[in-house]
């Protein structure tokens, strides 16, 4: 790995690694026509993998949840994971795996026995803005238009992206899906967790909400700490709500200062974000040093 961003981008595809500006796939890939397919989102952090194994896990489930098999080991998967990483620029890095249920005359149905497709990237990990850090971020919310099996990492992400464009337009970053009942469920990209009367809350792992890594090392930390930790719906207009934070692979975890136009806590970043957010930061950078 050479740490010039000048060096050509390598893809893996279906068995090949190839220039990414060579790597293509069927026009009728059953992901491309369907959304048919699963992925997963890595951080990389000077070559070594933040719970790369937790994610591989998630996406054999995702396989599963969908009936796509998986294209091969897990094993072996994590080998085409590390080459993508090794061949490519990026010290710390994202590395994008997308598996569909392969290419079809297009039919719902899908017909015969299917050869999955296995796309691998590796791109530059976007990191939060040092003023995005200091400030925190500022979400709205929806209500959610989304399907019910939000616990599959599925390609299917039409109504993300509408979210990601709503919250756009009114100048914010994210947009977090709310249940019938007004529960915050998770963001188009992200989980998010609120300090509640001193202990962190969020949602429950259900349909309703994907099983974030970065939120269950939210957890981890924070309970390593001494921090109570509660999993159970929860509402914006809670008494005794001080603190919001986002998490995701990209981001760690994020202070949210303000949500639909209302400040949260004191409008900076809560403490106890950022308490969890450096311990996050330093288990990071500890696989720097790995
Ligand atoms: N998004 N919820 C949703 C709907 C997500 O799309 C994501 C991640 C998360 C956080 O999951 P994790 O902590 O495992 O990254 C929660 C990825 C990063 C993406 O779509 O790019």
């Amino acid at each position: 790995m050479s740490s010039s961003a000048q060096q050509a981008l390598t893809a893996y595809v279906n068995g090949d690694f190839i220039p990414l500006e060579d790597a293509t796939i069927h026009i009728e890939d059953r992901g491309f026509q369907f959304a048919d397919g699963i992925y997963e989102v890595i951080a990389c952090f000077g070559g070594n993998f933040l719970d790369l194994q937790a994610h591989l896990d998630r996406l054999q489930r995702s396989c599963e949840g969908v009936r796509i098999p998986l294209p091969c080991s897990l094993d072996k998967m994590a080998t085409l994971v590390q080459e993508t990483y090794d061949r490519n620029p990026f010290e710390d890095a994202m590395v994008y795996i997308q598996v569909t249920r392969g290419a079809a005359p297009r039919s719902h149905l899908p017909q015969g026995k299917l050869t999955p497709t296995l796309i691998i990237t590796s791109r530059v990990l976007p990191k939060p803005s040092n003023e995005k850090i200091a400030t925190g971020i500022k979400a709205i919310t929806l209500k959610d238009i989304r399907w019910k099996h939000c616990e599959i990492k599925s390609i299917a992400l039409l109504a993300s992206v509408l979210g990601k464009q709503e919250a756009a337009l009114k100048q914010a970053d994210e947009a977090f899906w709310l249940d019938e009942e007004g529960h915050m469920l998770e963001g188009c990209a992200t989980n998010i967790l609120a300090i509640i009367d001193g202990v962190l809350v969020t949602h429950p792992l259900d349909h309703q909400v994907l099983g974030g890594i970065t939120r269950d090392m939210a957890i981890r930390v924070a309970k390593k700490h001494g921090l109570s930790v509660e999993e159970r719906p929860w509402r914006l207009d809670e008494s005794g709500l001080t603190e919001a934070m986002m998490s995701s692979t990209t981001n760690a975890v994020m202070p949210i200062y303000c949500i639909d136009e209302k400040i949260i806590g004191t409008g900076k970043p809560g403490a106890t974000t950022m308490q969890i957010r450096n311990w996050m930061l330093e288990a990071m950078d500890a696989l720097r040093r790995v």
